[in-house]
This record gives structure tokens, sequence and C-alpha cells, in this order.
């Protein structure tokens, strides 16, 4: 793809088929600011359509992945100006649509909108020494772009009411330990390299599969079992009649490239 040059974020293509995106707002340690956002968007967007990019990494720096929503931007903020403007709409305009996997690879500071945005990944990493929170509730406010409902979801009820309700942040550590981690890594850099070589793993296997297998893990987080049984049988019956099916795994991403161009 065309990789673009932005303010707030870096965009690299490290190895074949994978994208990598940096924020890159050091100074307020990647605070996640409209304009970021949009930024953030657009290239996903650009790696998205991309035919050389079949997995995408997310990451920050070892001192924050992103310490939230921008407090600069929220300061003066008016419920009237919040309400018309959809505040934070750019957060969920984009990163639901993407359709190809999406990997966290999360150091340092992750909270309120960093926590938020890192449990919107499709798989999330981090270093035993990260920091997640939603630290909201002590600027009276609450998590805004979706903690309150998958941060939940994914370690329960009590412990999700006491990090929310007092502020109270957990480690990398416990991330794994809950189940919010996928892995959990002895520094930043061995994250960041874990994170990528699974992309690749990623990459190498049938886009249309991964594709079909992202779509119908997603299903299950938003319906009831009945509903993302059938839905998750419809797309494996599809699959059969794809030619990657035919061919196997695993796959060469020359052999992938050739299947989907005979589809
Ligand atoms: N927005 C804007 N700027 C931020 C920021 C944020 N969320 N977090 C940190 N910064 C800036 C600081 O203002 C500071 O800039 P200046 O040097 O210009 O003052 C710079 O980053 C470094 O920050 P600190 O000096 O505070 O660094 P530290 O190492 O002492 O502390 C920290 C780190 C504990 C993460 C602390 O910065 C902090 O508590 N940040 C705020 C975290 C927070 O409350 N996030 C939630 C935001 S609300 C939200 O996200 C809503 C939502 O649900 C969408």
């Amino acid at each position: 793809p065309v990789i673009k040059t932005y303010d707030h974020i870096l965009v690299d293509l490290p190895k074949p088929g994978v994208g990598l995106i940096t924020f890159n707002r050091p100074r307020a340690l990647n605070a996640l600011s409209t304009a970021l956002f949009l930024e953030l968007n657009d290239a996903l967007q650009t790696l998205d359509n991309d035919d050389d990019t079949n997995a995408i990494v997310l990451t920050g720096s070892e001192k924050a992945f992103a310490a939230g929503a921008d407090i600069k931007e929220m300061k003066d903020l008016s419920f009237s100006k919040a309400y018309n403007t959809n505040f934070i709409t750019s957060w969920s305009s984009t990163i639901p649509n993407i359709r190809k996997p999406i990997i966290a690879a999360v150091n340092g500071h992750a909270l309120g909108g960093g926590c938020e945005l890192a449990l919107m990944a499709d798989i999330l990493y981090c270093s035993s020494s990260a920091t997640f929170g939603q630290p909201e509730i002590k600027l009276g406010i609450i998590p805004g772009a979706g903690g309150s409902q998958r941060l939940t979801a994914l370690i329960g009820k009590s412990r999700a009411m006491e990090l929310i309700l007092t502020g109270k942040t957990f480690s990398g550590t416990e991330a794994g330990q809950w189940g919010v981690a996928a892995q959990v890594f002895d520094s930043a850099e061995e994250c960041v390299r874990g994170a990528l070589e699974t992309a690749g793993k990623i990459a190498g296997m049938s886009r249309l599969s991964v594709r079909a297998a992202k779509e119908v893990v997603n299903k299950s987080q938003d319906t009831g079992l009945r509903e993302g049984l059938d839905y998750e049988r419809k797309v494996f019956h599809g699959l059969f009649g794809s030619k990657d099916q035919k061919i196997g795994e695993p796959m060469s991403l020359e052999i992938i490239s050739n299947a989907l161009h005979l589809l």
C-alpha cells in the first residue's frame, strides 16, 4: 500500500502480510486525541483495503500504549457539546468494520480509553509490567468507549465493578491471569515481537478463512448462543465453496494470493 505519513502515528510493514501501527504522541503518553483517532482510522482502513496486508498490529511505546482519551479535549466539554458532536464517535466508526485481525501489543499505561482500545483488538498481548485500568471515575465520568461492557464480559462483574468504581489499576500479569491477555511477555520488546510473529502466522493462513473466523468469533460477543451457532454453521458451510478449502493449510502467501485470484 501507499504508506502515508501521519502526525500522531507511525505506519510500517515490518514483515510480509503484516501492518504495524505505532502511536506516536510521546509527550502526551499517546493520549488518544480526536486527531490521533482519525489518523488511526485512516491507517486501519488503508491496511484493511490493501491486498498485501493480512493482519495488523497496534502498539504504543514502552512507557504507554495509550494513557486514555485526551483529557485536554474533555476538560471544557459540556453535555450539549458532547451530545451534539457525538463525542468519540470516531472510536466506533471504523474499528468494528475492520475485517482483518488486529493484535494489540500493550506495554506501559493502557488507561481509560487506552484500555478500552486495547480491549477492542481481536487479540491482546501485553508485557507483565503493563498497567491497565479505567480511572474515569476519578475525573467524574465513566468509561465511554466500551470499558464497562467489554471489561465486564471478560473479567466478570465483581472485578469490573471494583476497577471501574475505584479507578484502581491491574497489571499485565493479572491481565494474563484473568483472560484479558492471550499472552504475557517479560519485556516490551518481546511483546511487540510476539505480536508480529503471531500476525505473520495469521497472515500465512487463508485470508478467506481468517476473515470468516474473525467474523464468527466476534458474532459470539453480541448474540445469544443459538443465533451465534446458526451463524457459525452458515459461514462454515460457505467456506466449503472456497478454493482455499480445497487447497488446505498451512499455505504460503503465494498460494493464498493465487487461490484468492482464482475465486
Ligand atoms: N490526556 C492528555 N494528556 C495526558 C494524558 C491524557 N489522558 N495522560 C497523560 N498526559 C500527559 C500529561 O498531561 C503530561 O503532559 P505535560 O508534561 O504537558 O503536563 C504527560 O502526558 C506526561 O504525563 P505525567 O507527567 O502525568 O506522567 P506520569 O508518568 O507522572 O504519570 C499517568 C502517568 C499515571 C498515566 C498519568 O499521566 C495519568 O494518570 N494520566 C491520565 C490517565 C487517565 O485518567 N486516563 C483516562 C482518560 S478519560 C478516558 O479515557 C475516557 C474514555 O473512556 C474514552
